[in-house]
């Protein structure tokens, strides 16, 4: 089958109709792997949803496919939005797509380069804001909502709706079965909640017969949920979730209690190892903010959270790709060494 999108492929759980015009990148059907070393570390199966194989490299191409199409239908000629990166990324491409004009808010100085790139090359007027990605939301909502300016961040809840075909898909990829954990970072809050309502949807149609545990991470300088209040001055070096004040934080909270799950916080150190961890055991790049996932059950896996061998099925969603933060792989890594141009040098360094 020829794949042509999220909506084309989950349209009976979408809100379009037959004269919604379709902005696509043909987003989705992105890769389940299995991991052998966290199954082997955990005991139990965990497969890695490979979020980062999108169009723009992030899981917001779910939600801006929908997003677009809808603001395309009402007539919008300008959409907004502000961004930690992947989201203003995610809105520029698909506004480039359809042919509409894109504004998006940026933390001055705080967003990864390859999705600061990514919002330029794609033509968006980008502001950089002197404020965190609290404030730049605050100011687009404001701004939105004055001047009737379409918002493309994930308080539109067609953003949710797309997101939650993530849900769908990994049912689907295990052979019509819910997985008993489902694992992801959280930063403003709306992935969570979309997948939740993707899980509940599918449940409730009959695709699945159950709904996994819903478990989140946020980092430590960035983790209002964990701590149950606002975080002014967030700080962590994952700067998509890099967030104090998140805007689905009530229906996370439900995604964590009705689903008998979690959100707990994972440290800097323990986000940067499971980064290292994905890329040099599993082949996998991601950027920092998505290894928190990783990192979370990795911390689980030494308090016996999961049963070893009980024969448990746990995703975890690898929300961006590992291009986006070029300079973050750098720092992490060993500079690459010189050679002479001659055979014997080379050699030299290979055996070295
Ligand atoms: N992972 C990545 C790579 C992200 O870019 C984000 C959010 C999250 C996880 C958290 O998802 O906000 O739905 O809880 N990025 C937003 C942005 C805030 O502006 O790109 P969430």
């Amino acid at each position: 089958m020829i794949w042509h999108g999220i909506i084309e492929k989950y349209r009976e759980f979408l809100p379009v109709g037959p004269r919604t015009p379709v902005v696509t990148l043909n987003e989705g059907n992105t890769p389940l792997v299995f991991s052998k070393h966290l199954s082997d570390i955990l005991g139990v199966a965990v497969h890695l949803k490979c979020e980062g194989l999108n169009p723009t490299g992030s899981f917001k191409d779910r939600g801006m496919t929908v997003a677009l199409s809808k603001a395309v239908e009402a007539g919008a000629r300008l959409v907004i939005c502000a961004s930690t990166g992947n989201t203003s990324a995610s809105a520029a491409a698909y506004s480039a797509k359809a042919g509409i004009g894109c504004v998006v808010l940026i933390p001055r100085g705080a967003i990864a380069l390859g999705k600061l790139s990514q919002a330029l090359v794609h033509g968006a007027k980008v502001l950089a804001l002197d404020g965190n990605f609290d404030k730049a939301l605050q100011m687009v909502r404001e701004i939105a909502r004055r001047h009737g300016i379409t918002l493309v961040n994930s308080v539109n809840p067609y953003r949710l709706d797309g997101q939650k075909t993530g849900a769908f898909e990994v049912c689907d990829q295990l052979d019509g079965r819910a997985p008993d954990f489902h694992v992801m970072p959280v930063g403003n809050a709306g992935n969570i909640t979309a997948y939740w309502k993707g899980y509940t949807e599918y449940h409730r149609a009959g695709r699945v017969k159950t709904r996994p545990r819903m478990i989140g991470f946020q980092a430590e300088g960035a983790a209002p949920i964990v701590r149950g209040k606002i975080i002014a001055r967030p700080v962590t070096i994952a700067s998509a979730i890099r967030i104090g004040n998140p805007a689905s934080w009530k229906s996370a909270e439900a995604a964590r209690d009705e689903s008998g799950g979690l959100i707990g916080m994972v440290s800097d150190r323990e986000i940067l190892e499971a980064y290292r961890f994905l890329a040099a055991k599993e082949g996998v790049f991601v950027e920092p903010a998505s290894a928190a996932g990783v990192a979370g059950i990795l911390k689980l896996g030494k308090k016996k959270f999961f049963r070893r061998g009980s024969g448990a099925t746990v995703v975890c969603v690898l929300t961006g790709h590992g291009l986006k933060d070029p300079d973050r792989a750098l720092a992490s890594a060993k500079k690459p060494k010189g050679v002479p141009a001659r055979l014997e040098s080379i050699m030299k360094a290979i055996r070295a």
